[in-house]
Formats: C-alpha cells, sequence, structure tokens
C-alpha cells in the first residue's frame, strides 16, 4: 500500500517545481518622484520592456512617490535584497561611502546633455560604476533627469540675495558646500519631506529641475523661481549584485536590452519633461520666473565655483580632471 505515496510525493514536487518554475521573477522597482517625471516614465517604460522581452518571466513593480522606500532608506533596502532595483540621484551615493559621485554636483560644470553623456556614457561613468560593486550594487545605466533651479519666497537673483536663507538639499557635501558658498544654510532632507518643510517654514527654499518642482507642486509653495541651471540631476540606475549576477543569462541579457532601450527613452524624454513643467509652473501664475541676467548669472557661478577645488580631493582628482577634459570646464 504504501508505494503509491511516494509516487504522489514525487508526482506533488515535480508539480511545485514546475509550479515554481513558472512563477515570475520579480523586480521591485522603487524610486522617490511622482510618475509624471523623466524617471517615473522611464521605469514605467523599463517594466514593458521588460516583461514583453522576457514574455512574462519577469515581472517589474515599480513604486513611485517613496511609496515603497523613500531617500536615506532605499539604498540599504537594496544592499539588504528588499528590493531588486532603484535609479537615486547621484547626489546620494556619498552617504554609501561613494562619494566620487558627487563630481555631479560641482555647480556649472556641465553646460549641456552633450557633455553629462561625455562623462556617463565615458570611462568616468564607468570608473564610479565599479565602485559600487564592493558594496553590493551593480550599476546599470544613468538616466538623465535635467539642470536645476533655485526657488524661495523672495527674489533670488545674485548670491546676496540666499544670504541666511535655509535651503533644502539632497545628501550630497558637495551641495551643503555650494548652499553655504551662497551664504545660506544646507538642510539634508528627504525628497518626499520637501514639501511640506517648505509649507511650514522648515526651509526657505530648495532647487531641483522644474519637473520636479512642478509635480511635487512646489508652485503652491514657492513664489519665486531662478533659472540658474546651476547644476544637474542625474540618475544612476542600480541593481542589487547577487540578485543581477544570479539570473539566469538568457532573462539578464533581455533585461539588459530593456534597460538600454529604457535609457535612450528617458534620455530623449527628459528635456521636453522639464521644458514643459516650467511652461506649466508659469501657467499656474503661482510662481514668479525669473530669468537671470549674463551679469547675475557670472555673479553667481563666480561665487559657486570655488566648491569645485574645495572638493577636488572628495571626489578625486583623477575623476576631476577627467570630467573637465570631457566637459571643457576651466574651474
Ligand atoms: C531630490 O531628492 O531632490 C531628487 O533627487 C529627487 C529625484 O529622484 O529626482
Amino acid at each position: 500500500m504504501k508505494r503509491p505515496t511516494v509516487v504522489a510525493a514525487f508526482a506533488l514536487a515535480l508539480a511545485f517545481g514546475f509550479a515554481q518554475a513558472q512563477q515570475p521573477i520579480v523586480i521591485k522597482f522603487s524610486h522617490v518622484v511622482a510618475e509624471a517625471t523623466p524617471k517615473g516614465k522611464a521605469a514605467l517604460k523599463f517594466k514593458e520592456l521588460a516583461e514583453a522581452l522576457t514574455k512574462g518571466r519577469v515581472k517589474v513593480e515599480v513604486y513611485p512617490n517613496s511609496s515603497l522606500f523613500k531617500d536615506g532608506e532605499e539604498m540599504e533596502a537594496l544592499q539588504l535584497g528588499s528590493v531588486q532595483m532603484l535609479a537615486p540621484s547621484v547626489a546620494k551615493f556619498g552617504p554609501l561611502g561613494a562619494r566620487e559621485f558627487e563630481v555631479f554636483d560641482l555647480p556649472y560644470i556641465f553646460d549641456n546633455f552633450d557633455e553629462m553623456h561625455k562623462v556617463t556614457n565615458g570611462p568616468v561613468g564607468a570608473t564610479l560604476f565599479k565602485k559600487l560593486e564592493g558594496k553590493g550594487i551593480v550599476g546599470l545605466a544613468f538616466w538623465d533627469n535635467g539642470f536645476k533651479v533655485m526657488s524661495a519666497n523672495k527674489p533670488i537673483r545674485v548670491p546676496a540675495d540666499y544670504k541666511g536663507l535655509k535651503m533644502r538639499i539632497q545628501s550630497s557635501k558637495v551641495l551643503g558646500d555650494q548652499i553655504k558658498a551662497l551664504g545660506a544654510i544646507p538642510q539634508v532632507m528627504a525628497f518626499s519631506e520637501v514639501y511640506q518643510a517648505l509649507q511650514t517654514g522648515v526651509v526657505d527654499g530648495t532647487e531641483n529641475p522644474p519637473s520636479n518642482f512642478y509635480t511635487q507642486k512646489m508652485q503652491e509653495v514657492q513664489k519665486y523661481l531662478a533659472l540658474t541651471d546651476h547644476g544637474v540631476i542625474e540618475y544612476a540606475v542600480i541593481a542589487n549584485k547577487k540578485f543581477w549576477d544570479g539570473l539566469p543569462a538568457d532573462i539578464r541579457g533581455e533585461l539588459q536590452k530593456a534597460m538600454s532601450e529604457a535609457t535612450k527613452f528617458a534620455n530623449d524624454i527628459a528635456k521636453r519633461e522639464n521644458d514643459d513643467a516650467l511652461e506649466a509652473v508659469k501657467k499656474s501664475g503661482k510662481t514668479q520666473i525669473l530669468t537671470l541676467t549674463p551679469a547675475e548669472k557670472a555673479e553667481m557661478k563666480k561665487a559657486l565655483v570655488v566648491v569645485h577645488k574645495e572638493n577636488e580631493a572628495r571626489v578625486g582628482k583623477d575623476i576631476l580632471t577627467e570630467v573637465y577634459k570631457a566637459t571643457g570646464f576651466k574651474p
């Protein structure tokens, strides 16, 4: 009588194994911005492509707006494997010990996206990703957002206008030095907390590209926006290394295809998304847009380039030299 049980058990195990094998591989992709942003749309594009190219063997769950993990939690969650993919701003790698990423935060180091792509698609980009491997993280791609504007509740045209203002920044020492160079007070804060902090006056102002400004409704709590173009927000798309290396080779191949198409998509839409967002801010009539004169911009630049020398050792002289070569920036 015993024999059928062994066969049944074997059949059950087989069925379970087969069912398991049919289970899609799940990628949790967490980020902190709204869906109607360059990163928000690119993450959904990656989901669409990854699921199509792997014929459903991979399922991508995108968690926008800090709905799963917020700033300050994301990186650890990735290293622990609680989430498989992130696309944080390059300004958020300092706390992880990869402070070289803050080279992107140096004021006025990029004049346009082409210069930035020479860095992200060149040796510097590869060197920066190498620095993540020892931390259980693999770098997959760089996605653009755009050039930052400064905002506050008073007209901000020249460095003197920033004196004593509390300005929210991302967790980057270079950005802290940038705000101090304007005579203002830097305040590191999670992105998800910025709107409320501006509303309650915990901070007076902040910096971000128009797409983040508009989708976080900052026009409701900021009377002035200055078109400074003083820096960029760029994203590093990263994955948990153990997860990524553990993928079946064919799946990883398809995901790399999906990532490179999603990267092209992200970088193709970034500028337009920010131009459209700035138009929408204008249309809202809630925030006055300040276009700086060449003299005002020159004054901003003069006040801020000191940050380069101050942080040469931090970001690495070699990396800085490479970036200067790629962008033609003269400190
Ligand atoms: C910020 O914290 O201001 C940005 O990095 C948010 C983002 O991901 O664009």
